[in-house]
């Protein structure tokens, strides 16, 4: 697959944190690597900005998020001259004549990203089509999260719809753009040996943590409204859950593979009422040591107010009501200042039935598929073996398949992979608005519960594994989080 040319790349939020850190690395990348052609990067802000000040601003964005040894000075000339910054208030749709001065007049390969809150996608939408900027070949890239509850969902999606056919919409997830979950696909449906395995005859149950070390940052406007489970669980966590739970695709054609990935969200048992308790952990991080560091309570955050109630933690149990899943719980969690970065899915398989060698932990000694998303990637498969000597001890044991040791290539990051196919106009990797609609109907009982009883988030000290009642939730089904084991 090839970026057609001439294209128009036009990022609203084109000074925002997300572009500078994520985007314009990742492109910067994609020329580097020459599967970026010649085009038009336009970078939209409501500060008028000289086109020398805003290159100088996005060398010192790669200088920090690039990696030295590809930052080279002739490619981040070349480079350069794709760039320029758009003044605009992305508000005022009748102001986008400005912008309409700066695009060709041709319906050529133009993407627009909405790297913004998703408040403004209607008005932006409204924008474009007031200064006939959404030609046929035009698509439009959504940040998540799209919306805070379904409704508020479905009126974007239904606004944005009124400018753009679903085939033009490439909602994002960069989860899905991150190279292990692709081997996931791959490891799943081109092994016979997962995939005879891979239902509740065989697997126990199934863990997904996303756990971050990092704090609230600078982002606090952003996520005193949000919260763990709209910013990492809504979204993330369960796509990653789709990856690993959906039906075989009948072949790997977008709506193939969202069809099947909808299915799940369809059978998730819906988590209402007292069980919300039960099976659902809210947790907020205390003062605590990060990275050796000390490091205050979310609370304390600069932009946190002092009583917030915000969650930064939340683990759950989830169930998946169909044939091949029956009875298996996946246990979801995701925090920030967590003890690690670490994403992991572990895939705990059952216990052998009848032990001839003398294991005291049967349970803790059955086999895992641990699929290790970052920082380092990988794949392991833990195995008993014999200890050496004499006697019949046994032991656990890993088999190892980590990328990094039989490649030598670069992992490319998730947002150059997702904006390379958003510009060659595949959007497998993106979800669909069913998908979205499906994730939320999920998740609002959770979080209408959580106001209506005004549950306050545990706290749990900062570079631990998120509060006790985590532990329990696993603790009272007689399980351990990996880490723990
Ligand atoms: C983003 C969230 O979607 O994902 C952030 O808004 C989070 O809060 C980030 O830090 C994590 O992404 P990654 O790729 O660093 O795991």
């Amino acid at each position: 697959m090839q970026i057609e040319a001439p294209y128009e790349l036009v990022i609203f939020g084109g000074m925002g944190d997300l572009a500078q850190r994520k985007l314009l690395p990742a492109l910067y990348l994609l020329y580097r690597d020459g599967r970026l052609p010649a085009g038009k990067i336009l970078c939209v802000t409501r500060q008028p900005l000289e086109q020398q000040a805003f290159l100088d601003t996005v060398l010192a964005a790669l200088k920090t998020h690039v990696a030295t040894e590809y930052l080279e000075e002739a490619q981040w000339q070349g480079f350069s001259e794709f760039l320029a910054p758009a003044t605009l208030d992305a508000s005022d749709v009748d102001g986008y004549g400005a912008l309409a001065g700066l695009l060709s007049d041709d319906d050529v390969n133009r993407v627009v990203y909405l790297a913004t809150g998703s408040d403004l996608f209607t008005p932006i939408c409204q924008g474009l089509s007031n200064a006939n900027l959404i030609g046929k070949s035009t698509k439009v890239v959504l940040e998540k999260p799209i919306g805070h509850d379904l409704e508020s969902a479905l009126a974007i999606n239904n606004d944005v719809a009124r400018f753009f056919e679903e085939r033009q919409i490439y909602r994002i997830d960069h989860y899905l753009g991150k190279e292990t979950v692709q081997n996931l696909l791959v490891l799943r449906f081109a092994n016979s040996l997962f995939e005879s395995q891979w239902n509740q005859h065989y697997i126990d149950h199934i863990e997904i943590t996303i756990g971050e070390s990092i704090g609230v940052e600078k982002r606090a406007g952003f996520y005193e409204q949000v919260g763990a489970m709209r910013d990492m669980f809504q979204n993330h966590l369960l796509q990653l859950l789709c990856i690993v739970a959906m039906e075989p695709p009948s072949k790997l054609e977008t709506d193939a593979v969202r069809d099947e990935k909808v299915k799940v969200l369809r059978a998730l048992k819906p988590i209402v009422g007292e069980a919300i308790n039960r099976n659902v952990v809210r947790g907020q991080y205390d003062a605590g040591v990060s990275d050796g560091a000390p490091v205050p309570p979310y609370r304390d955050e600069p932009g946190v107010h002092h009583k917030s109630n915000t969650e930064t933690f939340v683990a759950a149990k989830v169930e998946i009501d169909n044939w091949r899943w029956a009875g298996v719980p996946f246990y979801l969690r995701t925090g920030k200042r967590m003890a690690e970065r670490a994403t992991e899915i572990v895939v705990s398989f059952k216990e052998i039935p009848h032990s001839i060698f003398p294991l005291q932990h049967k349970n803790t000694m059955a086999n895992k598929l641990v699929f290790r998303l970052q920082p380092d990637e990988g794949v392991r498969l833990m195995l008993c073996e014999k200890r050496v000597g004499p006697g019949m001890s046994v032991r656990p044991m890993n088999l190892s398949l980590n990328p990094a040791n039989h490649r030598k290539a670069r992992v490319p990051e998730a947002y150059e992979r997702l904006l390379f196919d958003a510009l060659c106009g595949n959007a497998t990797l993106f979800v669909r608005d069913d998908e979205l609609m499906e994730a939320w109907r999920w998740i609002d009982p959770i979080i209408s519960h959580w106001q209506e009883v005004d549950l306050r988030p545990e706290p749990y000290t900062s570079g631990s594994y998120g509060p006790a009642a985590s532990t329990l939730l696993l603790a009272r089904d007689g399980r351990l989080w990996v880490e723990n084991s």
